[in-house]
This record gives C-alpha cells, structure tokens and sequence, in this order.
C-alpha cells in the first residue's frame, strides 16, 4: 500500500515539536544577524521544507538561493562522494552565508558546502541543521546551530527521504527494519 505513513516505526519529532525548534533556532538567528544582510543557502532537496519555515521565524533582510548537492543519490548509505548538480544563482564574495541543512549524518556534506563557499570568499560561512547524527562522522566539520540530535537511525519526513520517498510527511518518523531490509534484499 503507498500510504505513506503506513512506513513509519514510530514518530520522533512531532509537527509541533519541529516548530518549537524553527522558532527557538529563528530567535537565536535573529540576534545573531541583525544588520548582516545573510544570504541562507538551502541544500536541495532535503533542507527545503526546513528552510522555508526556519526563515519565517527569522527576522532578518535576508537573501535565499539554493546549492543542490547529493551523495546518496538512491543508495542507503553515503557514496563518500559529494556532487554538485547545480550551483547557485548568487555571488557569495564578501557575503556572511548561512547553510540551511535538514540532517549532517558523515559530514561530507555539509563539509564539502563550506569549504566551497569559502573558497569562493565569503565573509562568514556557518550552518543551521536540524538534526545532528554523530554516530558515522567522517569529517569534523563545525556546526554552529541545530536542532536536536538524533541517534543512529534511518530517519525520513519533513525533507528527509528514503529512496527519494517520504519527504512530504508532515513530522519526523524512524523507518520500519522491514522496508529497509527489503531494499537490501534486492
Ligand atoms: C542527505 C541530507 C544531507 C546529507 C547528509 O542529502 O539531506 O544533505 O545527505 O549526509 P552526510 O552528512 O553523510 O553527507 P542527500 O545527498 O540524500 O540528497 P537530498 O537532500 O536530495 O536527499
Ligand atoms: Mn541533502
Ligand atoms: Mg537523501
């Protein structure tokens, strides 16, 4: 059955939940870049249902563009290799970048963003994740604002996808063993 929810273990972040996050992380941003003029680049795709509620609650004169980047692709885990599929619109030199990223599990990511943008020579270049899994770090990488943590689990909704699916559930939810297991069995 394609019932979405029908592939959830169990909740771990409710609707609510992920609000009182986007305003508790907009609050601290707001004090933050007051008179910075950021400009939030949002990681496609998983980050952009994150993002659009995260800049709601910031009261900042901000820009917004997005970097699309992957390393999943299809596959469960992480290929170890971050591509860019497509690039920003914007000239990030002097600019006091803020990264909007829906998960950092290895860091490769999000690492691989940074060191672009600054590269690029932006003024500032830092991160608002919303989960924060440090079971399979690769790389230590700084990451100034999150929401939570989350352990060692698949996680998908609000962004996060499994296969490309699930991102448009409403809250957070672990996958059931049993869908993981039958993808490994093909
Ligand atoms: C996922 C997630 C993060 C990244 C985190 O993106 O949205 O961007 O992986 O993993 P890492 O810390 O191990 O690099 P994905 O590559 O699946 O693309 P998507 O956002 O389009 O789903
Ligand atoms: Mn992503
Ligand atoms: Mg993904």
């Amino acid at each position: 059955n394609d019932n979405i929810n029908n592939i959830i273990d169990h909740k771990l972040f409710s609707e609510d939940d992920i609000h009182q996050m986007c305003v508790k992380l907009g609050k601290q941003l707001t004090t933050d870049y007051a008179g910075k003029k950021p400009l939030i680049v949002g990681a496609l795709k998983g980050a952009i249902f994150f993002l659009t509620d995260l800049v709601r609650e910031m009261d900042v004169k901000a820009e917004i563009d997005f970097l699309d980047v992957s390393s999943y692709g299809n596959e469960m885990e992480s290929s170890g290799k971050v591509k860019l599929v497509s690039d920003l619109a914007t000239d990030v030199k002097d600019r006091d970048v803020l990264i909007v990223e829906d998960i950092v599990d290895t860091g490769l990511t999000l690492d691989f963003m940074k060191e672009l943008l600054k590269k690029r020579g932006a003024k500032s270049v830092k991160c608002c994740v919303l989960l924060n899994k440090e079971a399979n770090r690769k790389v230590d990488v700084d990451i100034e604002y999150y929401g939570s943590k989350v352990g060692n689990e698949f996680v998908v909704g609000y962004g996060l996808d499994f296969m490309n699916f699930y991102r448009n559930l409403k809250y957070i939810g672990v996958l059931k063993p049993e869908i993981i297991k039958l993808v490994n069995n093909k």
